[in-house]
């Protein structure tokens, strides 16, 4: 266990195939993996070079299960801005890969009853074998948001207002933000065998550094992946990183 690894790359095109790679290895070296996929921004350039690897017939996606990250609550099955929805247009119907195949977290219903289900599900084939994680600007993994507990599990959370703050800006409003919603816990996150985290922009500069540097806390999430057994490899580009090499 050593800590995470920090890739810096220059640009988006950069971080989209130097994620990409990491993400195909970890394809090939265990077929049928299960894949934590998340949405927002950043990764959207490494499913877009991931789908064109597919289209080209060099990357097999036939095994692998996607798991989803997180998803908010309160919004209708066919609305496009769940996760779900966006998840299908960026990653499912880019890599070929059926909605029947992904586990999903619940939009409705009994919300307890089916994250612990989600948990069970996970639990019963051994975890997750690779996270794909972005980072908050709260320094949130999914929306696992501060203060958290390293052993969280599965559940409904309220979202915090740096989060609503800064998801408003694929809601037009901030008021139109949801302000429930259920994430993957800690647990299952920090129990993965890999880890690949995009970071991308000047507004996560402070925060990715403090989750890397600053002892262990929970006060930010993301800090966890220091003392995970994970291969973490953090993938993040000049702008959030600054100028210098990771030491
Ligand atoms: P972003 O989201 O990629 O849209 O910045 C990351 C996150 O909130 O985890």
């Amino acid at each position: 266990m050593g800590g995470p690894s920090v890739v810096v790359v220059e640009d988006a095109d950069e971080l989209g195939r130097v994620g990409a790679d990491l993400v195909a290895d970890e394809l090939r070296r265990t077929p049928g993996a299960w894949v934590s996929v998340a949405t927002g921004e950043t990764p959207m350039g490494m499913y877009a070079e991931l789908a064109a690897r597919h289209r080209s017939g060099l990357l097999d996606t036939g095994g692998l299960t996607p798991v989803q990250l997180d998803e908010y609550l309160g919004l209708e099955p066919d609305d496009r801005r769940t996760f779900f929805g966006w998840m299908r247009r960026s990653f499912l119907e880019p890599l070929g890969i059926a909605d029947e195949r992904v586990v999903r977290l619940p939009l409705d219903g009994d919300i307890a009853a089916a994250c612990a289900a989600f948990d069970q599900t996970l639990d019963a084939r051994g975890g997750l074998d690779l996270a794909i994680l972005g980072i908050g600007t709260n320094g949130h993994l999914g929306f696992n948001e501060p203060p958290v507990d390293p052993g969280a599990p599965t559940r409904e959370v309220g979202l915090s207002t740096a989060t609503i703050d800064a998801n408003a800006r694929y809601w037009g409003d901030v008021n139109d933000v949801p302000t429930r919603a259920v994430t993957t816990g800690m647990r299952q996150l920090l129990a993965a065998r890999a880890i690949v985290m995009v970071v991308s922009g000047p507004t996560k500069r402070e925060i990715i550094h403090r989750a890397l540097a600053e002892p262990v806390t929970s006060q930010i999430p993301a800090s966890f992946l220091q003392e995970t057994g994970a291969a973490v490899t953090v993938v993040v580009d000049r702008e959030a990183w600054g100028e210098g090499d990771p030491s």
